[in-house]
């Protein structure tokens, strides 16, 4: 029987996956041919979805991207042998675009049917969490301490040194919290993985929630995330069904349940406290630091808070031993980042690579430049609160010190590119105005002076007392840098900034040009 893969992935869902699924079947049946569909998650080459691929003895042969009205063609084609046809792109993993990464966090991601526990296991799935039971809970902790890996929720705390602050809080109910929350602009990490790799990210709950000594483990998903929360839900339910979730898992001795909840919709959620906040059933609103979440957190207990991608690198980490992935990677950015490349790209999609990589390889030779053709001007790396990063600072390697030396982050590795047509006055506006809309608005240096920051941007666009504005605005990014509670507030100036430091012929425009 053929083995056909089409996405389940919400990218290529958007694009016609589910139609094309239904057509595949249906042209199969009228055509007698037995086959087998798996709804498997994206491989990250997001301008080829839906991408169908087909299993033969050369490897996974892919076409794409694929429509509905290819359907009968790609039958007449012998596709289910791997047959020539305009769409096909030759074995998936030869490709160019998979040979250049390393997939570590999403070796699996795309490969396995996400819902079978059993596929999971043949591809090495479980073994960290067996691994963790055989070294016992302070072994798995200074594992995860030796690898070096750091949060890829956008602080880039080490992973590590959180569990442990959990961990030395005296026994009783802990939790661990996992932030799906991903509002940053241009990411989409997280939902790949959850929708084409679930399991690895229980597998990470599991192993944390062992180490640290939680029972409980919640999920706090994004809520434009509806395809996550069905595969998500079934997976807990797999988990569970063979053994790998409930009481005394395996033998083990170790409990652990997983719960799902869906948010409403707020950025400022992402931030771990007002996640915590809403996920009591509270609005949203940052609590103040002392006291840490890991001291005192979800409902007034020690909580463990990481991203997904954290979370999900985690199993691999155990298994492969925390040398292995200290080894990738450069400096004190240690293993892969998975990055996210959209915008104003030939080739945007998912692309894990270690740490190192200079961004202008990642957005000319990896991305392929502009789709528009025109030259890049700015890329904006690390979603909405990150800095606008020149050309001429391209030689900049994916690395949190080093980005933070030129006042960039990496947050959680989304690279937004933009050709020479933006305006980039405009995009500080678009900035200062999306930290006024989503401000949770407990500290005044967020909410009133994002209102002023836009107010103060379109005087500048409007030719108003140009160099004075200017002068005001940098005062007011430097207030609401240093005086902000939270990173949101803090963040904000970012962009901002760095559009007047690279860009500021972009803020002396005629009055006329810049009010069109
Ligand atoms: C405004 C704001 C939004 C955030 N949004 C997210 C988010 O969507 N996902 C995420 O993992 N972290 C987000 N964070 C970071 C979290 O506060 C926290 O650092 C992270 O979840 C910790 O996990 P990690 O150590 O694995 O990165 C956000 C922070 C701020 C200030
Ligand atoms: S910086 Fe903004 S989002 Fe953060 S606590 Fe202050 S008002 Fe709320």
């Amino acid at each position: 029987m053929a083995k056909v893969y089409i996405p389940l992935d919400m990218a290529a869902v958007a694009m016609g996956a589910d139609k094309l699924a239904a057509a595949v079947a249906q042209e199969a049946a009228a055509r007698g041919e037995n086959i087998e569909i798996v709804r498997n998650g994206s491989r990250g080459m997001l301008w080829l979805e839906p991408l169908i691929e087909v299993e033969t003895p050369a490897g996974r042969v892919g076409y794409g991207p694929a429509k509905v009205s290819d359907v009968a063609s790609l039958f007449d084609a012998g596709f289910l042998a791997g047959g020539a046809h305009a769409l096909c792109v030759g074995i998936v993993d030869e490709h160019p675009w998979m040979k250049k990464q390393n997939r570590v966090t999403f070796v699996r991601c795309g490969v396995i049917d996400p819902l079978s526990v059993a596929e999971y296991e043949a591809h090495d799935g479980f073994k960290g969490l067996k691994r963790a039971f055989e070294i016992g809970p302070a072994a798995v902790v200074e594992e995860v301490t030796k690898s070096g890996l750091r949060g890829r929720g956008g602080a880039g705390f080490p992973t590590g040194i959180k569990w442990k602050t959990v961990a030395d809080c005296p026994p009783g109910q802990k939790y661990v919290v996992v932030n799906a929350d991903e509002g940053d602009s241009g990411t989409f990490a997280d939902r790949m993985i959850m929708e084409g790799d679930p399991l690895s990210l229980i597998e990470g709950m599991l192993i944390c929630g062992y180490a640290v000594g939680a029972s409980k483990g919640y999920i706090y998903l994004r809520s434009e995330y509806p395809i996550v929360a069905k595969v998500f839900q079934a997976a807990i339910e797999k988990a569970h069904e063979a053994g790998w979730l409930g009481k005394n898992i395996k033998g083990s001795g170790f409990d652990f349940d997983i719960e799902q909840r869906i948010g409403a919709g707020a950025y400022v959620c992402g931030e771990e406290t007002s996640l915590l906040e809403s996920l009591e059933g509270k609005r949203g609103i940052v609590r103040a630091k002392p006291p840490l979440p890991a001291h005192v957190g979800l409902f007034g207990k020690p909580t463990v808070i990481n991203n997904v991608l954290s979370m999900a690198t985690v199993p691999m980490i155990m298994e492969k031993g925390a040398q292995h992935y200290a080894d990738l990677g450069v400096g004190r950015s240690r293993g892969t980042m998975p990055l996210q490349i959209a915008g104003n790209v030939k080739y945007g999609g998912l692309f894990e690579t270690d740490f190192g990589i200079p961004l202008g390889t990642v957005v000319i030779e990896i991305a392929g430049g502009t789709r528009s053709g025109r030259p890049i001007r700015a890329v904006q790396v690390g979603g909405p609160l990150g800095a606008y990063v020149p050309v001429s600072l391209f030689d900049l390697p994916i690395d949190y010190e080093a980005f933070a030396a030129k006042d960039s982050l990496i947050g959680h590795g989304g690279i937004v590119v933009f050709d020479d047509t933006v305006d980039m006055a405009w995009m500080a506006r678009f900035g200062m105005e999306f930290c006024a809309i989503e401000s949770c608005g407990k500290c005044t240096p967020c909410r009133i002076g994002s209102t002023r920051g836009v107010e103060t941007i379109d005087k500048i666009r409007d030719g108003q007392n140009v160099e004075a504005n200017i002068e005001l605005l940098k005062d007011l990014c430097h207030t609401m840098k240093f005086g902000s509670l939270c990173a949101l507030g803090g963040f904000a100036p970012y962009p901002v900034e760095s559009a007047l430091r690279h860009f500021p012929e972009d803020f002396h425009k005629p009055a006329l040009e810049a009010a069109e």
